[in-house]
């Protein structure tokens, strides 16, 4: 009798597919950890398809190999392949769609896995992940499907996914801290990155669209936010520059003078001492990134040989004659009102336009939600544990509850500083408030003034531009993220709320 499939368990299996497919956006949003996304990716393309286990490897950058992802049987661990090795590296190599009515017959089969994982391998449908470069970037596997063998409609399926699982590795800020040249190295987490509140998703699509080219790009946001996690991003996620060096500036710990030869370098007997000839950072970051932090405290001396630099992508050593070239894309980061700073004449107006090519503002903690600070508050908990090696540990009720009432004027790194002193001191598993060192009720000294004016902080010293750029930011935060009620609120046009939002 032939195998007849009923066309509701047919529909049933259409409307897992889909949906799939389509929450695989959301996935993305929710899950940080790389494992973690993959892991539940992989279980949910096992259901959608029918089949006993779904595997996703990627390829490790640094060796090679493929690594899986397997949900299925967790005890099992981590394969790793040797290039080339099995059905799944055959269709690394060669991009084909494999599909197989009986995986252990075919020469290319590898029996090692399945002696491994305990599974006895039958059908089996193997696609590739590429990018969109056409680069293979791992296979995501199927088998033993229920019901007989994968049918070329699965295969479509399977691509489609995989097309979509590039996608998504591609396109998103999440990726590792320390990574090396394609952006996803295998080695500990997605990314660092926590937040998905309507703020922050406006600054990771702003971010995404700004790596994509190379453009200059000014990162304003008050101190803790995460100016230099972002710059990071925008190197990680530049296709052309990640596989070189991002290179970083502090721009406040230098006086001029050396802060001139670290960033340009110095020909030999350019002063005292100079014995030889030395590179600096500018020629360091050829074809990579160079990260200017803190530009609000450059001298203005150095704020005019930056201009040319910005400008033209020409600089001189210190001591030489000659112009010399690079060729660098240009991230900047301060804290400091620098509309102010240029009415006050103590930073440049040219290099003030030249530097907000882009300019990305991210937007203070308090702005984001008291779900979002929990969900801070839960990554640096099992970072810092794991850290100081003290096990699971879990915050008390008053503990949330004084984490959500605080209004952080220190950002992220102060929510980070007091979760970790909270591990490092609580003398159990659970954090009590106490722990924290948070003022209970927020005290302000005299001298700012009403600086809280319903969770906007406005104190004394701000441009009005400022102003406006914060009050915009909390009136879209207490709104939601909802453009069309802020512009409503602020009785302006979306258009022009936009504009202001940048
Ligand atoms: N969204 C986030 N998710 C996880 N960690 C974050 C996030 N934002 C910031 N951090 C962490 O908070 C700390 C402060 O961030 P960072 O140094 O990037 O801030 P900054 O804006 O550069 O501050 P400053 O202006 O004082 O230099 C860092 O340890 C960073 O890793
Ligand atoms: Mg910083």
């Amino acid at each position: 009798m032939l195998g007849l499939v009923l066309p509701s368990t047919l529909l049933q299996e259409q409307s897992h597919k889909l949906s799939l497919l389509l929450d695989l956006g959301a996935m993305l949003a929710r899950e940080v950890e790389l494992d973690a996304l993959l892991s539940a990716l992989s279980s949910r393309i096992a259901e959608a398809l029918r089949a006993e286990r779904a595997t996703l490897y990627l390829v490790d950058d640094t060796t090679n190999e493929l690594v899986s992802h397997v949900t299925t049987l967790p005890v099992i661990g981590q394969i790793r392949l040797p290039a080339g090795k099995g059905i799944a590296g055959y269709v690394a190599e060669t991009g084909e769609v494999v599909n197989l009515r009986d995986a252990s017959t075919d020469p290319r089969f590898f029996s090692e896995v399945d002696r491994r994982t305990g599974f006895r391998s039958k059908t089996m449908l193997t696609a590739p992940i590429r990018d969109s470069r056409r680069a293979i970037r791992g296979v995501v596997q199927v088998i033993n499907r229920a019901d007989g063998p994968f049918s070329t409609e699965d295969e479509a399926f399977l691509l489609a996914l995989a097309a979509q699982v590039a996608q998504a590795l591609e396109g998103t800020t999440l990726r590792p801290a320390t990574g090396s040249s394609r952006g996803v190295s295998l080695r500990g987490p997605f990314n660092h990155i926590v937040g998905s509140s309507e703020p922050m998703r406006a600054v990771y699509e702003q971010i995404q669209r700004a790596a994509s080219t190379d453009a200059t790009v000014l990162l304003r946001g008050e101190t803790g936010v995460g100016k230099g996690l972002f710059a990071r991003a925008i190197h990680a996620n530049s296709k052309k520059r990640a596989a070189r060096e991002l290179v970083t500036v502090d721009c406040t710990t230098l006086p001029p003078t050396l802060i001139e030869a670290e960033l340009f370098g110095h020909e030999k007997g350019a002063f005292t001492g100079a014995d030889r000839r030395v590179i600096g950072k500018v020629e360091r970051a050829h074809e990579g990134t160079l990260f200017l932090d803190e530009v609000g405290e450059l001298a203005p001396a150095v704020q005019a040989k930056l201009l040319r630099l910005v400008q033209e992508r020409a600089f001189e050593r210190v001591g030489g004659r000659s112009a010399q070239h690079t060729d660098v894309r240009i991230v900047a980061a301060t804290h400091r009102d620098l509309e102010a700073m240029v009415s006050r004449a103590e930073f440049r107006q040219d290099l003030f336009y030249r530097l907000r090519v882009v300019e990305i503002t991210i937007p203070p903690l308090r702005s984001r939600g008291a779900d979002e600070v929990l969900r801070l508050c839960e990554h640096f908990l099992a970072m810092y544990a794991r850290r100081h090696g003290r096990g699971d540990m879990e915050l008390t009720a008053s503990a949330r509850r004084t984490l959500g009432e605080h209004d952080w004027p220190g950002n992220v790194r102060e929510l980070e500083h007091a979760i970790e002193r909270a591990v490092v001191i609580a003398p159990a598993a659970r954090i009590e408030s106490a722990h924290l060192g948070l003022p209970v009720t927020r005290a302000r000294s005299s001298s700012e003034g009403p600086a809280l004016v319903h969770g906007v902080h406005l104190p004394m010293g701000l441009s009005l531009a400022e102003v406006e750029r914060r009050y915009v930011a909390a009136t879209l935060a207490h709104e939601h993220g909802n453009v069309t009620r802020t512009a409503q609120s602020l009785g302006i046009s979306r258009n022009r709320l936009k504009r202001k939002k940048g």
